[in-house]
C-alpha cells in the first residue's frame, strides 16, 4: 500500500504525499541568498530526504517579525523569498517531491499558535537561551511578547501538518523540545491529535566562515554564497583565514581545524590531491596560495552546475510563484484537516458552522 496516495486534495497528490509515510517539516526564515554553510548544515540533508519522507519546507516569514516588525523590512521579504527558493531549486530540492510554502499564507498557523500559547508557561519560554540571543542580536533590551512566543509559533508550524520529524541545527533543538511538550500537553488535555515530533540533528559539522572564527553567516560578512560568481569565489578563498603561525611556506602548518582544509574535505572530491596537500602543509612544503588555488578550483567546480540551474529557473518567469502557490494551497488543505481535528478534540465546535 506504500504508494497509495493520501487523499488530501489536489495539493497532496501533486506533492506525492504517500499514505503511511512519515512527514517531516523544516524551514528557514527568509534571509535571501543562501551560502555554503546552509548547504552543509541543512539543505544537503533535505535533498537526500525529500524522496523518502513526505517533506514540507516552510519559509517562516512571520518569525522574522519577532525582531523586525517594520514595514520596510516586510517590503523586502518577497524578494528574499524568491532568492531563497531559487537557491533551493538550484540545489536540487524538487517541488514535485517536496512541498515548499510560505508561513503567512497559511492562516491556520495563527489560530494553532493561539491555542498552543495556553499550553506553555512564560518561565519555560523565558529560560531559553535562544530567545535571549535573538533579542541581543536585534539590540532589544526588553522582549516583545511575540519574540518570547517564537518557539510556540514554531511548534504551530511543525504540528499543523502533524510532522513526525524535524531536521534542525543544534541551535533549534530546544524549540523542538518545546514542540514535543506542547504536543504532549495537548494530547493529554484533549485526546491524541499530534505526533510527538523527533528532531533530526542535521548539522554535525558547522561550516566555519572564511574568517575561520565562527560559523558562516551573511551578516558576519564571512560567507561564500551559492550564487557567487567564479571570480568572487576565488577572491573569497584567497582571503581565507589559515594557520596564523605559518608566516612562510616552509614552516610546518596545522591541518586540523584549519578552515582551508575543512573546506577541502567537504568540497574537493579529489582525495588524493587533498591528502597530498595536507601532507606537504604539515611538512612545510606547500604555500597557502597553492592550497587556496586548488580549493577555489574545487569550489567553483562544485558551484558551477548550481549556478547554471539557478539561472535556468531564474529565467523562467513565474516559476517561483507557481511553486509557492501550489505549496501554500496544499498546506492549507492539510491545515484545515488538522484544525478540524483540533476543534473536535477540544470541543471547540460550537458556532463554527
Ligand atoms: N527557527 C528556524 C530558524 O532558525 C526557522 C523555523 C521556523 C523552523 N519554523 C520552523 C525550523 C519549523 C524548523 C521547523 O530560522
Amino acid at each position: 500500500m506504500a504508494d497509495v496516495r493520501e487523499r488530501e486534495g489536489k495539493g497532496g497528490e501533486r506533492t506525492g504525499a504517500v499514505a503511511g509515510r512519515k512527514r517531516m517539516l523544516t524551514g528557514d526564515r527568509p534571509t535571501g541568498r543562501l551560502h555554503l554553510g546552509h548547504w552543509v548544515g541543512s539543505i544537503q540533508n533535505r535533498v537526500r530526504l525529500q524522496r523518502e519522507l513526505d517533506c514540507y519546507f516552510i519559509i517562516a516569514d512571520l518569525h522574522t517579525l519577532t525582531t523586525k516588525p517594520e514595514k520596510d523590512h516586510i517590503a523586502r521579504i518577497p524578494d528574499m523569498i524568491r532568492e531563497m527558493v531559487l537557491d533551493y531549486l538550484a540545489l536540487g530540492i524538487d517541488p514535485d517531491a517536496a512541498t515548499i510554502f510560505v508561513q503567512s499564507a497559511v492562516p491556520q498557523t495563527a489560530e494553532l499558535n493561539l491555542i498552543f500559547e495556553m499550553l506553555v508557561t512564560l518561565p519555560r519560554l523565558e529560560r531559553l537561551p535562544t530567545i535571549k540571543d535573538m533579542a541581543q542580536a536585534a539590540d532589544l533590551e526588553v522582549l516583545p511578547f511575540g519574540l518570547v512566543g517564537y518557539p510556540v509559533l514554531q511548534a504551530a508550524d511543525i504540528l499543523l501538518p502533524r510532522a513526525h520529524l524535524v531536521p534542525v541545527g543544534r541551535d533549534n533543538l530546544s524549540h523542538v523540545e518545546i514542540t514535543r511538550e506542547i504536543a504532549r500537553r495537548f494530547n493529554h488535555l484533549y485526546g491524541e491529535v499530534f505526533p510527538e515530533p523527533d528532531p533530526l540533528l542535521s548539522a554535525e559539522a558547522v561550516l566555519p566562515g572564511i574568517d575561520g572564527m565562527s560559523k558562516m553567516s551573511k551578516s558576519l560578512g564571512n560567507a561564500i554564497l551559492l550564487s557567487d560568481d567564479e571570480n568572487t569565489v576565488t577572491q573569497q578563498v584567497m582571503r581565507m583565514y589559515t594557520d596564523p603561525k605559518r608566516v612562510r611556506a616552509d614552516i610546518p602548518g596545522t591541518v586540523e581545524g584549519n578552515p582551508v582544509f575543512t573546506y577541502h574535505d567537504l568540497f574537493n572530491p579529489d582525495t588524493a590531491e587533498v591528502d597530498d596537500l595536507k601532507d606537504r602543509y604539515r611538512r612545510g612544503a606547500v604555500g597557502d596560495v597553492e592550497v587556496k588555488r586548488k580549493l577555489a578550483k574545487a569550489l567553483n567546480a562544485f558551484l558551477e552546475p548550481i549556478r547554471e540551474r539557478r539561472a535556468v529557473f531564474a529565467a523562467r518567469d513565474g516559476v517561483v510563484d507557481e511553486i509557492l502557490h501550489a505549496g501554500n494551497e496544499a498546506v492549507r488543505l492539510i491545515a484545515a484537516d488538522t484544525m478540524q481535528r483540533v476543534h473536535e478534540a477540544m470541543g471547540l465546535t460550537y458556532y463554527r458552522s
